[in-house]
Protein backbone atom coordinates (compact mmCIF):
# COMPACT_ATOMS: atom_id res chain seq x y z
CA UNK A 1 0.00 0.00 0.00
CA UNK A 2 1.42 3.52 -0.75
CA UNK A 3 2.57 5.27 2.16
CA UNK A 4 0.08 8.35 1.71
CA UNK A 5 -3.22 5.82 1.64
CA UNK A 6 -1.52 3.99 4.71
CA UNK A 7 -1.18 7.77 6.37
CA UNK A 8 -4.89 8.57 5.36
CA UNK A 9 -5.57 4.95 7.15
CA UNK A 10 -3.51 5.95 10.19
CA UNK A 11 -5.45 9.62 10.43
CA UNK A 12 -8.87 8.17 10.74
CA UNK A 13 -8.19 5.68 13.14
CA UNK A 14 -10.62 5.61 15.98
CA UNK A 15 -8.79 7.79 18.62
CA UNK A 16 -10.92 7.33 21.58
CA UNK A 17 -10.24 3.45 21.10
CA UNK A 18 -7.22 3.55 23.78
CA UNK A 19 -8.43 5.12 26.11
CA UNK A 20 -11.56 3.43 26.30
CA UNK A 21 -9.65 0.09 26.34
CA UNK A 22 -8.28 1.45 29.87
CA UNK A 23 -11.09 2.52 31.40
CA UNK A 24 -13.07 -1.02 30.78
CA UNK A 25 -9.69 -2.77 31.99
CA UNK A 26 -9.45 -1.00 35.11
CA UNK A 27 -13.05 -1.79 35.63
CA UNK A 28 -13.87 -4.96 34.10
CA UNK A 29 -10.92 -6.72 32.93
CA UNK A 30 -8.61 -8.96 35.37
CA UNK A 31 -6.33 -7.78 37.67
CA UNK A 32 -5.62 -10.58 40.21
CA UNK A 33 -3.86 -12.83 38.55
CA UNK A 34 -0.32 -13.61 40.07
CA UNK A 35 1.79 -11.88 37.26
CA UNK A 36 -0.49 -8.98 37.28
CA UNK A 37 0.65 -7.89 40.79
CA UNK A 38 4.49 -7.77 40.06
CA UNK A 39 6.97 -5.74 37.53
CA UNK A 40 9.64 -8.19 38.41
CA UNK A 41 10.74 -8.75 34.49
CA UNK A 42 11.27 -12.44 35.39
CA UNK A 43 7.69 -13.33 37.12
CA UNK A 44 6.15 -11.82 33.87
CA UNK A 45 8.72 -13.15 31.10
CA UNK A 46 7.96 -16.62 32.70
CA UNK A 47 4.31 -16.25 32.85
CA UNK A 48 3.90 -14.74 29.03
CA UNK A 49 6.14 -17.60 28.03
CA UNK A 50 3.45 -20.24 30.15
CA UNK A 51 0.41 -18.42 28.84
CA UNK A 52 1.79 -18.83 24.84
CA UNK A 53 0.26 -22.04 24.30
CA UNK A 54 -1.67 -22.42 27.52
CA UNK A 55 -4.95 -21.68 28.93
CA UNK A 56 -4.68 -18.91 32.44
CA UNK A 57 -6.13 -21.91 34.45
CA UNK A 58 -3.89 -24.32 33.91
CA UNK A 59 -0.64 -21.84 34.16
CA UNK A 60 -2.01 -20.75 37.69
CA UNK A 61 -0.32 -24.28 39.32
CA UNK A 62 2.73 -24.46 37.14
CA UNK A 63 3.39 -20.74 37.40
CA UNK A 64 3.61 -21.29 40.98
CA UNK A 65 5.33 -24.21 41.42
CA UNK A 66 8.00 -22.86 39.23
CA UNK A 67 8.56 -19.87 41.26
CA UNK A 68 8.94 -21.74 44.34
CA UNK A 69 11.76 -23.81 42.77
CA UNK A 70 13.45 -21.08 40.38
CA UNK A 71 12.57 -17.96 42.47
CA UNK A 72 14.63 -15.76 40.43
CA UNK A 73 16.56 -15.44 36.92
CA UNK A 74 19.64 -16.53 38.45
CA UNK A 75 18.63 -19.58 40.04
CA UNK A 76 16.75 -21.12 36.45
CA UNK A 77 20.21 -20.65 34.89
CA UNK A 78 21.56 -22.70 37.44
CA UNK A 79 19.48 -25.55 37.21
CA UNK A 80 19.89 -28.57 35.51
CA UNK A 81 18.18 -28.69 32.27
CA UNK A 82 16.21 -31.72 32.94
CA UNK A 83 14.79 -30.10 35.98
CA UNK A 84 13.38 -27.60 34.42
CA UNK A 85 12.11 -29.44 31.61
CA UNK A 86 10.22 -31.57 34.77
CA UNK A 87 8.88 -28.78 35.97
CA UNK A 88 7.44 -27.76 32.37
CA UNK A 89 6.11 -31.46 32.29
CA UNK A 90 2.48 -31.51 31.05
CA UNK A 91 2.46 -28.12 29.45
CA UNK A 92 3.66 -28.76 26.38
CA UNK A 93 5.79 -26.91 22.99
CA UNK A 94 8.55 -27.94 25.05
CA UNK A 95 11.07 -25.74 23.68
CA UNK A 96 9.69 -23.13 25.19
CA UNK A 97 11.08 -24.72 28.46
CA UNK A 98 14.31 -25.10 26.55
CA UNK A 99 14.51 -21.63 25.35
CA UNK A 100 13.21 -20.51 29.21
CA UNK A 101 16.44 -22.08 30.35
CA UNK A 102 18.60 -20.50 27.89
CA UNK A 103 17.10 -17.38 27.80
CA UNK A 104 17.59 -17.06 31.85
CA UNK A 105 21.58 -17.99 30.76
CA UNK A 106 22.01 -15.05 28.47
CA UNK A 107 20.10 -12.62 30.94
CA UNK A 108 22.74 -14.01 33.58
CA UNK A 109 25.86 -13.66 31.01
CA UNK A 110 25.18 -10.83 29.20
CA UNK A 111 23.36 -8.11 32.09
CA UNK A 112 24.48 -9.44 34.99
CA UNK A 113 20.63 -11.12 36.01
CA UNK A 114 18.87 -8.04 35.11
CA UNK A 115 16.03 -7.91 32.54
CA UNK A 116 16.98 -5.68 29.64
CA UNK A 117 14.59 -2.60 30.17
CA UNK A 118 13.06 -2.23 26.35
CA UNK A 119 11.40 -4.12 24.26
CA UNK A 120 14.41 -4.18 21.10
CA UNK A 121 16.23 -5.78 23.34
CA UNK A 122 14.30 -8.17 25.04
CA UNK A 123 13.66 -9.76 21.28
CA UNK A 124 17.59 -10.56 21.01
CA UNK A 125 16.64 -12.90 23.71
CA UNK A 126 16.19 -16.63 22.92
CA UNK A 127 12.42 -17.36 22.99
CA UNK A 128 10.81 -13.79 23.09
CA UNK A 129 9.47 -12.71 20.03
CA UNK A 130 8.34 -9.20 19.15
CA UNK A 131 4.79 -9.46 20.94
CA UNK A 132 6.44 -11.18 24.42
CA UNK A 133 8.92 -8.62 24.33
CA UNK A 134 6.14 -5.66 23.73
CA UNK A 135 4.26 -7.32 26.37
CA UNK A 136 7.11 -7.43 29.10
CA UNK A 137 8.10 -3.75 28.45
CA UNK A 138 4.58 -2.89 28.66
CA UNK A 139 4.01 -4.41 31.62
CA UNK A 140 7.13 -4.03 33.52
CA UNK A 141 8.40 -0.62 32.24
CA UNK A 142 5.35 1.49 30.73
CA UNK A 143 7.18 1.16 27.44
CA UNK A 144 4.56 2.39 24.28
CA UNK A 145 5.13 -0.90 22.06
CA UNK A 146 2.36 -2.60 20.23
CA UNK A 147 1.58 -6.53 21.29
CA UNK A 148 0.30 -8.68 18.03
CA UNK A 149 -0.49 -12.37 19.14
CA UNK A 150 -3.66 -13.99 17.61
CA UNK A 151 -6.13 -12.93 19.71
CA UNK A 152 -5.03 -9.09 19.31
CA UNK A 153 -4.82 -9.81 15.75
CA UNK A 154 -8.45 -11.02 15.70
CA UNK A 155 -9.54 -7.49 18.06
CA UNK A 156 -7.89 -4.71 15.95
CA UNK A 157 -8.62 -6.48 12.63
CA UNK A 158 -12.42 -5.97 13.54
CA UNK A 159 -12.02 -2.77 15.18
CA UNK A 160 -10.35 -1.55 11.96
CA UNK A 161 -12.29 -3.85 9.50
CA UNK A 162 -8.71 -5.01 8.26
CA UNK A 163 -9.08 -5.86 4.93
CA UNK A 164 -5.51 -7.53 4.24
CA UNK A 165 -4.83 -11.12 4.16
CA UNK A 166 -2.47 -11.95 7.43
CA UNK A 167 -1.12 -14.86 5.87
CA UNK A 168 0.97 -12.27 4.18
CA UNK A 169 3.80 -11.00 5.58
CA UNK A 170 3.22 -7.41 4.19
CA UNK A 171 0.20 -7.47 5.17
CA UNK A 172 1.05 -8.17 8.71
CA UNK A 173 3.51 -5.34 9.19
CA UNK A 174 1.04 -3.03 8.23
CA UNK A 175 -1.41 -4.22 10.88
CA UNK A 176 1.88 -3.47 13.29
CA UNK A 177 2.23 -0.38 12.11
CA UNK A 178 -1.40 0.45 13.01
CA UNK A 179 -1.22 -1.39 15.75
CA UNK A 180 1.75 1.12 16.89
CA UNK A 181 -0.41 4.42 15.49
CA UNK A 182 -3.27 3.12 17.99
CA UNK A 183 -1.09 3.13 21.31
CA UNK A 184 -2.32 5.53 24.09
CA UNK A 185 -0.56 8.32 24.76
CA UNK A 186 0.03 8.68 28.47
CA UNK A 187 3.05 5.91 28.62
CA UNK A 188 1.34 5.05 32.33
CA UNK A 189 -1.48 3.37 30.50
CA UNK A 190 0.12 1.04 28.86
CA UNK A 191 0.15 -1.48 30.83
CA UNK A 192 -3.86 -1.16 31.60
CA UNK A 193 -3.84 -0.91 27.70
CA UNK A 194 -2.14 -4.10 27.16
CA UNK A 195 -3.91 -6.40 28.92
CA UNK A 196 -7.26 -4.85 27.79
CA UNK A 197 -6.16 -5.64 24.59
CA UNK A 198 -5.84 -9.55 25.87
CA UNK A 199 -8.94 -9.53 27.89
CA UNK A 200 -10.70 -8.21 24.99
CA UNK A 201 -9.61 -11.07 22.98
CA UNK A 202 -9.83 -13.83 25.90
CA UNK A 203 -13.41 -13.04 27.14
CA UNK A 204 -15.58 -10.53 24.45
CA UNK A 205 -14.07 -10.41 21.27
CA UNK A 206 -13.75 -14.25 20.82
CA UNK A 207 -13.00 -15.99 17.84
CA UNK A 208 -16.87 -17.59 17.18
CA UNK A 209 -19.15 -15.60 19.02
CA UNK A 210 -17.95 -12.03 20.08
CA UNK A 211 -20.23 -10.38 22.28
CA UNK A 212 -20.66 -7.40 21.21
CA UNK A 213 -23.41 -5.80 22.97
CA UNK A 214 -20.86 -6.25 25.77
CA UNK A 215 -17.96 -4.54 24.33
CA UNK A 216 -16.77 -1.45 25.39
CA UNK A 217 -15.37 -0.55 22.00
CA UNK A 218 -18.48 -1.71 19.67
CA UNK A 219 -19.53 2.02 18.63
CA UNK A 220 -16.03 2.32 17.43
CA UNK A 221 -15.88 -1.71 15.90
CA UNK A 222 -16.01 -1.17 11.91
CA UNK A 223 -16.67 -5.14 11.48
CA UNK A 224 -19.78 -4.39 13.40
CA UNK A 225 -20.74 -1.50 11.71
CA UNK A 226 -20.36 -4.02 8.81
CA UNK A 227 -22.80 -6.75 10.55
CA UNK A 228 -20.52 -9.91 10.43
CA UNK A 229 -17.84 -9.26 12.62
CA UNK A 230 -16.69 -12.39 12.73
CA UNK A 231 -15.68 -12.03 9.23
CA UNK A 232 -12.41 -10.42 10.49
CA UNK A 233 -9.54 -11.34 10.40
CA UNK A 234 -8.49 -12.66 7.00
CA UNK A 235 -6.75 -15.45 7.12
CA UNK A 236 -6.42 -17.17 3.76
CA UNK A 237 -3.99 -19.67 4.49
CA UNK A 238 -5.40 -23.36 6.61
CA UNK A 239 -2.99 -24.83 8.04
CA UNK A 240 -3.08 -28.59 6.62
CA UNK A 241 -3.18 -30.39 9.10
CA UNK A 242 -1.38 -33.91 9.02
CA UNK A 243 -1.64 -37.80 10.13
CA UNK A 244 0.57 -39.78 11.40
CA UNK A 245 0.26 -43.43 12.98
CA UNK A 246 3.04 -45.42 15.36
CA UNK A 247 3.14 -48.38 17.42
CA UNK A 248 4.16 -47.77 21.44
CA UNK A 249 5.88 -50.55 23.00
CA UNK A 250 5.29 -50.65 26.85
CA UNK A 251 7.75 -52.76 28.28
CA UNK A 252 7.97 -53.83 32.23
CA UNK A 253 9.69 -55.53 34.44
CA UNK A 254 9.53 -55.78 37.85
CA UNK A 255 8.06 -52.69 38.64
CA UNK A 256 10.19 -51.02 36.24
CA UNK A 257 9.51 -49.39 32.46
CA UNK A 258 11.65 -48.97 29.62
CA UNK A 259 11.73 -45.58 28.33
CA UNK A 260 14.01 -43.70 25.83
CA UNK A 261 14.86 -40.39 25.34
CA UNK A 262 13.82 -38.36 21.82
CA UNK A 263 16.23 -36.91 19.93
CA UNK A 264 17.07 -33.03 20.68
CA UNK A 265 15.05 -32.05 17.34
CA UNK A 266 11.21 -32.68 16.11
CA UNK A 267 8.63 -34.01 18.48
CA UNK A 268 8.75 -34.41 22.11
CA UNK A 269 12.17 -33.10 21.36
CA UNK A 270 14.47 -34.85 24.63
CA UNK A 271 11.12 -35.85 26.13
CA UNK A 272 11.15 -39.30 27.73
CA UNK A 273 8.93 -41.89 26.20
CA UNK A 274 8.55 -45.43 25.25
CA UNK A 275 9.74 -46.97 22.14
CA UNK A 276 8.25 -45.82 18.94
CA UNK A 277 7.52 -48.07 15.78
CA UNK A 278 6.26 -47.35 12.09
CA UNK A 279 4.42 -50.69 12.51
CA UNK A 280 3.14 -53.53 14.55
CA UNK A 281 5.44 -56.23 13.25
CA UNK A 282 8.28 -54.10 14.16
CA UNK A 283 7.50 -53.61 17.74
CA UNK A 284 7.15 -57.35 17.75
CA UNK A 285 10.42 -58.22 16.60
CA UNK A 286 11.62 -55.53 19.34
CA UNK A 287 9.92 -57.32 22.05
CA UNK A 288 10.78 -60.50 20.62
CA UNK A 289 14.34 -59.40 20.82
CA UNK A 290 14.17 -57.89 24.88
CA UNK A 291 13.01 -61.04 26.14
CA UNK A 292 8.80 -60.71 25.96
CA UNK A 293 6.65 -64.00 25.58
CA UNK A 294 3.26 -64.63 23.97
CA UNK A 295 0.59 -61.95 23.12
CA UNK A 296 1.39 -58.61 23.74
CA UNK A 297 -1.07 -56.97 25.76
CA UNK A 298 -3.38 -54.72 23.27
CA UNK A 299 -4.19 -51.22 24.82
CA UNK A 300 -6.74 -48.63 23.59
CA UNK A 301 -5.09 -46.45 20.97
CA UNK A 302 -4.22 -43.03 22.11
CA UNK A 303 -4.67 -39.98 19.53
CA UNK A 304 -3.07 -36.32 20.45
CA UNK A 305 -3.10 -33.62 18.58
CA UNK A 306 -0.19 -32.03 17.79
CA UNK A 307 0.67 -27.99 15.79
CA UNK A 308 0.97 -30.02 12.68
CA UNK A 309 -0.54 -33.23 12.67
CA UNK A 310 -2.82 -35.46 14.54
CA UNK A 311 -1.03 -38.56 16.16
CA UNK A 312 -2.67 -41.95 16.66
CA UNK A 313 -0.29 -44.13 18.96
CA UNK A 314 -1.07 -48.05 19.43
CA UNK A 315 0.36 -48.96 22.73
CA UNK A 316 1.57 -52.92 23.54
CA UNK A 317 2.43 -54.10 26.82
CA UNK A 318 4.21 -56.71 27.91
CA UNK A 319 5.73 -58.09 31.37
CA UNK A 320 9.06 -59.29 30.48
CA UNK A 321 10.58 -62.19 33.12
CA UNK A 322 14.26 -60.80 33.03
CA UNK A 323 15.39 -56.86 32.27
CA UNK A 324 17.10 -56.78 28.65
CA UNK A 325 17.63 -53.54 27.67
CA UNK A 326 19.19 -52.77 24.69
CA UNK A 327 20.00 -49.29 22.87
CA UNK A 328 19.90 -45.86 23.74
CA UNK A 329 17.31 -46.57 27.14
CA UNK A 330 17.02 -47.29 30.73
CA UNK A 331 14.80 -48.80 33.09
CA UNK A 332 12.91 -46.42 35.25
CA UNK A 333 11.24 -47.20 38.45
CA UNK A 334 7.55 -46.03 38.49
CA UNK A 335 8.67 -43.98 41.84
CA UNK A 336 11.32 -42.51 39.88
CA UNK A 337 8.93 -41.58 36.68
CA UNK A 338 8.06 -37.76 38.32
CA UNK A 339 11.73 -36.86 37.98
CA UNK A 340 11.61 -37.79 34.28
CA UNK A 341 10.31 -34.95 31.87
CA UNK A 342 7.34 -37.65 30.22
CA UNK A 343 4.60 -36.37 27.57
CA UNK A 344 1.48 -35.75 28.96
CA UNK A 345 -0.52 -38.40 26.89
CA UNK A 346 2.15 -41.14 28.27
CA UNK A 347 1.91 -39.76 31.77
CA UNK A 348 -1.49 -40.80 31.87
CA UNK A 349 -1.42 -44.00 29.58
CA UNK A 350 0.94 -45.05 32.60
CA UNK A 351 -1.32 -43.80 35.23
N1 LIG B 1 -2.13 -14.38 27.63
C1 LIG B 1 -0.93 -13.89 27.31
N2 LIG B 1 -0.53 -12.98 28.19
C2 LIG B 1 -1.50 -12.88 29.11
C3 LIG B 1 -1.68 -12.12 30.28
N3 LIG B 1 -0.76 -11.26 30.68
N4 LIG B 1 -2.82 -12.28 30.99
C4 LIG B 1 -3.74 -13.16 30.58
N5 LIG B 1 -3.63 -13.89 29.49
C5 LIG B 1 -2.53 -13.78 28.77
Amino acid sequence: MPKEIEAELISALPMDFSALLVAWQRQHGRHALPWQRTRDPYRVWLSEIMLQQTQVSTVLGYYQRFLERFPDVRALAAAQLDEVLAMWQGLGYYSRARNLHRCAQAVCERYDGEFPRSAALLTELPGIGRSTAAAIAAFCFDERVAILDGNVKRVLGRLLAFDGDLASSAQEKRLWRLADALLPEPAADMAAYTQGLMDLGATLCTARSPQCLLCPVSDLCRARAGGDPTAYPIKTRKLKRGRRENWWLWLEHGGRIWLEQRPERGVWAGLWTLPVFDDEAALAAQALSMGAQGELEVMPRIEHALTHFDWVLHPRRAALGAAAGTGEGRWVAREELASYALPAPLKRLLA
